[in-house]
């Protein structure tokens, strides 16, 4: 069952999309050479209890950590570790979930450290775009599948492939609602888009080397690209409206 946002659940989805803004912005600013990803985590978790929000990833299926942090090869749900230390030109995705007043906030976004190297901006360009032309298709009347096909057919249309094992989701009072929302897919196919649906659209790319597709590395959780291309991942929470899409987690220029 997909479940409609009421007009008081959209309110503190809102703000709980607000405060997620806040803490990754933090984040962003700290992704520094030289910083490890177990200090963002740590940052993230000071954060997180100043806002007075929970993880929403801490604990999640046994996941040890408050935040992912995916470098180059990594795709999504890398593990922070205070042995990872971020390197000038590393391509970074931190993805992060909160929870406050029973009500989900989940977003991701991928930076580049210091200087960008050859390809890596290209890269992270095809990611927004995919997420913007997939959020385009977030109106009422229009199903899933025409988010899914934006998404997938701009990658492929660029030389890019997209995970096909992790998929976007509605979210709401939990993480992971119905529908899914894969990052490839037929137009006009799956679930029929309604205003009070909130989803989150998560493109997750990679330049496109052979036929492979990602795997999961042995720490079982970190989705890796074959060849070792770097990879980009952004996500965020669109509400439907019947002006059209509302962007919830919307921060204008961030980085
Ligand atoms: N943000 C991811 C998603 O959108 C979830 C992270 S998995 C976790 O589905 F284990 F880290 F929580
Ligand atoms: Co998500």
């Amino acid at each position: 069952m997909i479940q409609l946002k009421t007009e008081s659940e959209i309110e503190i989805l809102r703000e709980n999309a607000h405060i997620l803004n806040e803490i990754l912005r933090e984040l962003i600013r700290a992704s520094r050479p030289g910083a490890s990803t177990g200090e963002l985590n740590d940052l993230s978790e000071r954060l997180m209890l100043d806002a007075g929000v929970e993880s929403a990833f801490k604990g999640y299926r046994g996941y040890p950590a408050s935040i992912c942090t995916s470098i180059n090869e990594e795709i999504v749900h890398g593990i922070p570790r205070d042995d990872r230390v971020l390197g000038d030109g590393d391509v970074l995705s931190i993805d992060i979930g909160i929870e406050r007043h029973g009500l989900y906030a989940d977003k991701a976004d991928t930076v580049i450290v210091g200087q960008p190297l050859e390809g890596t901006l290209e890269l992270i360009g095809v990611a927004r775009e995919a997420l913007r032309r997939g959020i385009a298709q977030a109106r009422s009347g229009n199903r899933v599948g025409d988010i899914s096909h934006a998404i997938g057919s701009y990658a492929q249309s660029r030389g890019y492939r997209v995970v096909k094992q992790f998929v976007g989701h509605g979210i709401g009072r939990a993480m992971h609602e119905e529908p899914q929302v894969p990052n490839y897919g037929s137009p006009g196919r799956g679930a029929k888009l309604v205003e009070g649906m909130v989803l989150a659209i998560e493109p997750m790319v990679w330049k496109a080397g052979d036929e492979k597709q990602e795997w999961v590395a042995e720490d079982g959780w970190t989705v890796m690209t074959p060849d070792r291309w770097p990879s980009a991942h952004v996500e965020e929470m669109v509400l439907i409206t019947e002006d059209g899409p509302d962007v919830l987690t919307d921060m204008g220029a961030c980085s």
